[in-house]
């Protein structure tokens, strides 16, 4: 035990996150044990203060995660419960039944099996993306090259037209951005940006119920899903408008944000970039090791259904918790030398895709399809460097996925 005042610790203050994820923290307070009380809060303006539960170790995120019946998602993922009228609407916010019967419509687009064709597809956008580096191979690692891959592939498998993307992935960047107190964007910007989305989500209903194709839109603009009564519904409304933001949002930025801290790793560690070009078997261990390492979704938030010990606290029925799993990621328990980028790892039994049970991420093997295709292949076809420090941005917890690396100023040299 050493002896910091955990209560002084504030885990939402932005401030914390202007460089990154404050390892040095997590690290003191998974010395101090594994769940924390955490003081009143307001994480966003107006919306109040909330108190909660800090899991910090990785076997309490593991268990709170898979007990889905004691930790419910239904008032909100993020810090503080969402309004009630908001509640329950997402994939995320549902609990089973209602849940499964939603997860189980599209997980028809997400097996390996279609992962596995899309293999081709990932590799022609990820040459094409490189293709188009300017001449003199200086551009911004995230914007030119990260930031398309993730969009232009999940805007494929969803079925929205290309010439409708980057007006769409504007809006959801401007949703996630407008969070961050230290953006220039107001909370406005971001209620203007989510009723473009909710609009565009209704017309492509309304166009792939009239005209279907082989999308997952498609799939679910037509589905009908037997409700607890037995009849059959239609999604409709405010479900569909969250999912489409949910799909949007959690394919595009997380994967963005794995591919530009694992390129920072890399560059990072020459003898690492050096081995994998001479064992390019190693990527499936160096993949999951990028997505340990760069740990893009922060938390997830729960609200306890019952009274409950968990690492040795008493939690009570109604209290929040929060889960933050680049935490659980760095656990001295789970993982040996943590600390270590080490693109051998094995076994590597992280929880950037959330610690397991009903919500465990539906997008799991396609990220890291993205991530091995894109980062093999560049450093394949060239020699890179960096030119500049790379810049983060986001305002912390103030939404799911609150830090990332906004640009990484990057030279190319074709090999
Ligand atoms: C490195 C990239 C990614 C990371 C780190 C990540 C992480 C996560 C996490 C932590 C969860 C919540 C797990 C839980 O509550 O137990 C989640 C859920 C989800 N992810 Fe991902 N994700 C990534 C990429 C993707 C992609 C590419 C998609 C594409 C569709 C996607 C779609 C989803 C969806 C739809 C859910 C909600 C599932 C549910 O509630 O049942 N994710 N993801």
């Amino acid at each position: 035990m050493s002896d910091i005042d955990v209560s002084a610790i504030d885990l939402v203050s932005p401030d914390l996150y202007r460089d990154g994820v404050p390892h040095e923290r997590f690290t003191e307070l998974r010395a101090e044990g594994a769940v924390h009380r955490h003081r009143p809060v307001e994480v966003l303006p107006g919306q109040g203060e909330v108190t909660f539960w800090s899991v910090v170790r990785h076997a309490e995120v593991q268990a709170a995660n898979r007990d889905w019946e004691t930790f419910t998602a239904t008032e909100s993922v993020t810090v503080a419960p969402s309004p009630a009228e908001r509640q329950g609407h997402m994939l995320v916010s549902m609990d089973p039944p209602d849940h499964t019967r939603l997860r189980r419509l599209i997980t028809a687009g997400f097996t390996p099996r279609m992962i596995q064709r899309l293999e081709e597809h990932v590799t022609a956008r990820t040459e094409r993306i490189l293709d188009d580096v300017p001449a003199d191979g200086r551009c911004d690692f995230v914007r030119d090259i990260a930031y398309l891959l993730p969009m232009h592939v999940i805007a494929d498998i969803v079925g929205i037209p290309e010439e409708d993307r980057p007006w769409i992935f504007e809006r959801t960047d401007i949703t996630l951005r407008a969070l961050d107190p230290a953006s220039p964007l107001t909370l406005d910007d971001q209620r203007n940006a989510q009723i473009d989305l909710f609009t565009y989500a209704q017309q492509l209903t309304e166009r792939k119920r009239a005209e279907p194709a082989d999308d997952v839109w498609t799939l679910i603009a037509q589905a009908e899903i037997p409700t607890e009564d037995g009849s059959l519904t239609r999604l409709e409304g405010l479900e569909l408008e969250m999912f489409f933001i949910i799909l949007t949002i959690a394919g595009s930025e997380t994967t963005r944000n794995a591919l530009s801290q694992g390129l920072m790793a890399l560059l990072e560690r020459p003898e690492a970039v050096a081995r994998l070009r001479a064992e390019p078997g190693l990527w499936h261990t160096a993949t999951e090791e990028v997505i340990r390492w760069a740990s893009p979704v922060l938390f997830f938030g729960r609200t306890a259904t019952r009274d409950v010990e968990l690492g040795g606290r008493h939690i009570a029925a109604g209290d929040r918790v929060v889960l933050w799993y680049p935490s659980a990621n760095r656990d001295e328990r789970a993982f040996e030398d943590p600390f270590r980028f080490d693109i051998g790892r094995e076994p590597n039994p992280h929880v950037s895709f959330g610690g397991g049970g009903p919500h465990y991420c539906l997008g799991a093997n396609l990220a890291k399809l993205e991530v091995q295709v894109l980062l093999s292949t560049l450093l394949r076809r060239f020699d890179v460097e960096a030119t500049a420090p790379a810049a983060w941005a986001g305002g912390g917890p103030v939404h799911n996925v609150g830090v990332s690396i906004d640009h990484l100023p990057v030279a190319l040299r074709a090999r």
